[in-house]
């Protein structure tokens, strides 16, 4: 008998049905899905500018992902054309005590210069959970820039939930190449969000310290004052912070010598920056605290100080970062041929932390485990961690920061980027770890990753990341380690 494989008739029978069974299923499902897949890249039937009183020519339809086009400017995500800021003045007032309803908050103003690029009766400028002063009626004041130009009355505000937005309707017109002015006051929460401005605390000598600090990225500046809250958004900021007289206030730029003055009764002080170099909001920062600093001898290229707790800082452990800072500065300065952009260089170690690092420009947060080391207690893979995490900070300081992505759809290019820079410059500070050498690794540990269900290309189209989850998400091990390992 030739050897061969038998089965019953009925077994056949019920084999073949359930093929076909599963070969239908697999028909179907392919059918859903490429519908579904068309459905997406269609432009959507309503998003066309259905717009009442809105200049339509202003606002191109955004190619919206899944949910049907917004059919108004305001329920749309991103921004119109028709307004580029070019300018902020802000002063914020943060409580590091509760009010009366057991509320730590903060009160601010700011006023924001910006170019009308496209003659429009529509300003939006992004704000969330901010309440604001009302100023006949309206939460904004506009002026014309020069003064004795005439300015369209406010017809209406309001603030749009969904997208985040003040949205500011006209009686007229702002005209095209015309600078004008927005005035707003506002007061906010100093909660401990970990994001947009926070307050934190920690125990020092049994007694608790309260400090305020800031998360903007990706979108959460608008938590802090209103703003024109995208990365191509770019201005100059000139920030005054109030503050109490035994804490210190620190930006992206060096401050002002700060003057005491006395508000409403309590004797404060009030400290002013230097204007910022044309930034994102993303990468703005100011930090209200107790803490103390080292900073680098004279002679050193900017100024580079390192924050901690007073008792870190008295332990040494921010000693490994203050020496190797200046080195892997001058090794980027070397490697993108362009001189470090600002005067100063600040790192500063946060009790409460939720990324491992910000490259705020200028003013650089961290975790605490990811600036200080103590020789006593870090292991040599602590040590590690701390030169690359400096290295991928100081790297964005150019990368990322000085040259921004448009838009959250290239953050890829930013992370990755800065991820595979961060070998280089921590290898040049510690050439005996052979670090370039680990690389390998990272790019191992990602494969794992984007082997699962999870897993999403590098780039997308613009279009396709629009709310703020949507770019929260993209900040994952795909888009920092496919290049190398991830690090914020
Ligand atoms: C903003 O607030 C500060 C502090 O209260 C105040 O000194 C300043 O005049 C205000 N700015 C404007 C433009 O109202
Ligand atoms: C803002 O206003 C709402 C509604 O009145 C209130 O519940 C909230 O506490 C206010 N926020 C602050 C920070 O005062
Ligand atoms: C501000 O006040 C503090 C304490 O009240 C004092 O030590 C400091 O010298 C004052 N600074 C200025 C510039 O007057
Ligand atoms: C850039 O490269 C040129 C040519 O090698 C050199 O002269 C210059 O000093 C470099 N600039 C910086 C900031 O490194
Ligand atoms: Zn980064």
């Amino acid at each position: 008998m030739a050897s061969g494989f038998y089965i019953s008739r009925a077994l056949a029978l019920a084999l073949a049905l359930v093929s076909v069974g599963a070969l239908a299923s697999i028909i179907a499902l392919s059918v859903l899905y490429a519908k579904e897949k068309t459905k997406d890249l269609e432009p959507s039937p309503t998003s066309p500018a259905a717009t009442t009183t809105a200049d339509s020519s202003s606002f191109p339809s955004p190619r919206t992902s899944s949910s049907p086009g917004p059919p108004v400017p305001w329920q749309r995500y991103r921004l119109p054309d028709s307004l580029a800021p070019v300018h902020y003045d802000i002063t914020l007032w943060p409580r590091l005590e509760p009010d009366g309803r057991g509320l730590f908050i903060f009160t601010g103003n700011s006023t924001v210069r910006f170019v009308c690029l496209k003659d429009t009766d529509l300003i939006l400028i992004h704000s969330n959970r901010l309440n604001f002063t009302l100023f006949q009626g309206h939460e904004a004041r506009l002026k014309a820039l020069g003064g004795e130009a005439t300015v369209p009355a406010i017809k209406t505000t309001w603030m749009e939930l969904m997208t985040d937005y003040l949205v500011v309707q006209l009686e007229g017109r702002l005209e095209a190449g015309r600078s004008y002015l927005l005035h707003t006051e506002f007061v906010g929460e100093l909660a401990d969000d970990l994001a947009g401005f926070y307050r934190s605390k920690y125990k020092e000598n049994g007694v608790e310290k309260i400090l305020a600090t800031t998360q903007m990225q990706p979108t959460d500046a608008r938590k802090a004052f209103p703003c024109f809250d995208e990365p191509a958004m770019k201005a100059v900021f000139d920030l005054t912070m109030i503050h109490p007289r035994e804490t210190v206030a620190l930006s992206n730029s060096i401050n002002y010598d700060p003057i005491n003055v006395t508000i409403e009764g309590r004797h404060l002080t009030m400290t002013r920056f230097h204007s910022t170099e044309m930034m994102s909001t993303y990468l703005l920062a100011f930090v209200v605290c107790e803490l103390g600093f080292i900073s680098s001898a004279p002679g050193a290229p900017v100024l580079i100080r390192i924050w901690a707790r007073k008792q870190a800082i008295l332990e040494g452990q921010g000693d490994y970062a203050l020496e190797k800072t200046g080195p892997i500065l001058s090794y980027f300065q070397n490697y993108y041929n362009q001189t470090y952009p600002l005067t100063k260089s600040d790192q500063i170690a946060l009790p409460d932390f939720s990324a491992g690092a910000m490259e705020n420009w200028g003013l650089i947060t961290y975790r605490e485990t990811a600036l200080l080391y103590d020789p006593a207690f870090s292991s040599i893979e602590d040590k590690e961690n701390v030169a690359t995490v400096i290295s991928h900070e100081l790297a964005h300081m150019w990368f990322g920061n000085l040259v921004t992505m448009r838009w959250w759809n290239d953050l890829w290019l930013n992370e990755g980027f800065a991820t595979y820079v961060s070998y280089l410059g921590a290898d040049s500070v510690e050439p005996t770890w052979k670090l370039t050498d680990l690389m390998v690794f990272e790019v191992h540990g990602v494969m794992e990753e984007d082997d699962g269900p999870t897993s999403h290309p590098l780039s997308c189209e613009e279009g396709e990341v629009q709310k703020p989850h949507q770019i929260r998400q993209l900040f994952d091990t795909i888009t920092y380690s496919k290049v190398a390992r991830r690090q914020e």
